[in-house]
């Protein structure tokens, strides 16, 4: 995670600029120190995205048991693009774009020469991620106009320019990863720069079977695992500590009552981590557990009452047969 050096670079025929500087490295520090001290302990789940991060993310999405990325993107080749936005002429923002798998399945959707009128925004805290997806991006649509954003997007909404129709994107079901009041601030907030005409694509992870849920973080080969014990690799890089990844195991549960599933790392013994931007070294116990990520399910009520929260209008919900994903399209009343 790039705080240091606010820089424009190009990348192809697209430019990347690094927004992180603007919020500093100090004010990383403090919330991972404040997350460490507290009880619970919790890291919160933007630090899990580092290039290995990142990578074992896309990794995650390819496995047999983790069904969110499939079923959206199954619903996403399916979709009508002309009927939520007019392409020929719109800024595309994508909020958390990791990889370009499911963007590309939009554009391909833009006729070959409506694709000089659409200018394509990937926002994501994850340079290496932004990095290698515009790289690949800009091969696979040689007309289009590309600019990455390397940005937190809960703080630096207002670096993406406002002056054209909008379609925000925010796939993947990340909104789930935001608290209930945090995603109902957030999807507001997005709301506040929207114009009537610009659209809002949001996948969300539906209610389910709880055994399919649990199954989906607990993957056999233990990747989850390991994308869950590298946040402490990213922690060690920004607060400068010595965290043993493997001092930890790996816990994700479901928990019904505030419909998400859990993860946190659980110490397999006691611990001691020293760094210096504490006056005492940070103890663990065995057993005790740091709160890495949440990962909310949905309901249509949900979808229903966040669009209406924000002063949105929920103009159409696509999901799947099994109603496992559904993309929704908000739009401005
Ligand atoms: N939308 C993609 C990636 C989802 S993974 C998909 O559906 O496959 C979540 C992505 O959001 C990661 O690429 C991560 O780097 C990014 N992300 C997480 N928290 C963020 C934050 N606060 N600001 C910007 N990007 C964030
Ligand atoms: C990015 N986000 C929506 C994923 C999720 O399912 O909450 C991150 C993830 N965590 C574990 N597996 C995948």
């Amino acid at each position: 995670m790039d705080y240091s050096t606010r820089e424009v670079v190009e990348c192809g025929s697209a430019t990347i600029i690094n927004c992180l500087p603007e919020i500093g490295h100090e004010t990383a520090v403090e919330e991972i120190i404040d997350g460490l001290t507290s009880q619970p302990k919790r890291i919160s789940s933007k630090f899990f995205y580092d290039k290995k991060g990142s990578g074992l993310f896309e990794k995650i999405t390819a496995l047999e048991e983790y069904y969110p990325s499939r079923t959206e993107k199954a619903i996403l080749q399916s979709l009508p693009l002309c009927a939520i936005t007019d392409c020929s002429d719109v800024d595309i923002v994508e909020l958390g774009s990791g990889d370009h798998s499911k963007i590309t399945l939009l554009l391909e959707k833009v006729p070959a020469a409506s694709l000089p009128g659409v200018r394509y925004f990937p926002v994501d805290i994850s340079r290496p991620a932004l990095e290698a997806s515009i790289k690949e991006l800009t091969c696979m649509f040689p007309g289009l106009a590309v600019q990455g954003i390397v940005a937190d997007y809960i703080h630096q909404m207002h670096l993406v320019p406002g002056d054209r129709k909008k379609l925000y994107c925010f796939l993947g079901s990340t909104v789930g990863n935001l608290d209930r009041e945090e995603a109902m601030a957030f999807v507001h907030d997005i709301s506040e720069t929207m114009n009537p005409g610009d659209g809002f694509l949001i996948g969300f992870d539906r209610i389910k079977e709880v055994r399919i849920l649990e199954t989906a973080y607990n993957d056999a080969q233990g990747l989850t695992a390991q994308f869950n014990r590298n946040i402490l690799n990213v922690v060690n890089g920004l607060i400068e500590s010595d965290f043993n990844p493997e001092d930890f195991g790996h816990r994700a549960f479901y928990d019904r009552e505030c419909q998400r599933i859990e993860m946190h790392l659980e110490a397999m013994t006691d611990v001691c981590v020293k760094t210096p931007f504490t006056q005492e070294d940070i103890l663990i116990s065995k057993g005790e557990r740091i709160h890495t990520e949440n990962s909310h399910k949905f309901d249509e009520e949900d979808i229903r009452m966040i669009a209406g929260n924000a002063g949105l209008v929920v103009k159409n919900i696509f999901s799947d047969e099994r109603e496992w994903f559904s993309l929704v399209q908000y739009g401005k009343c």
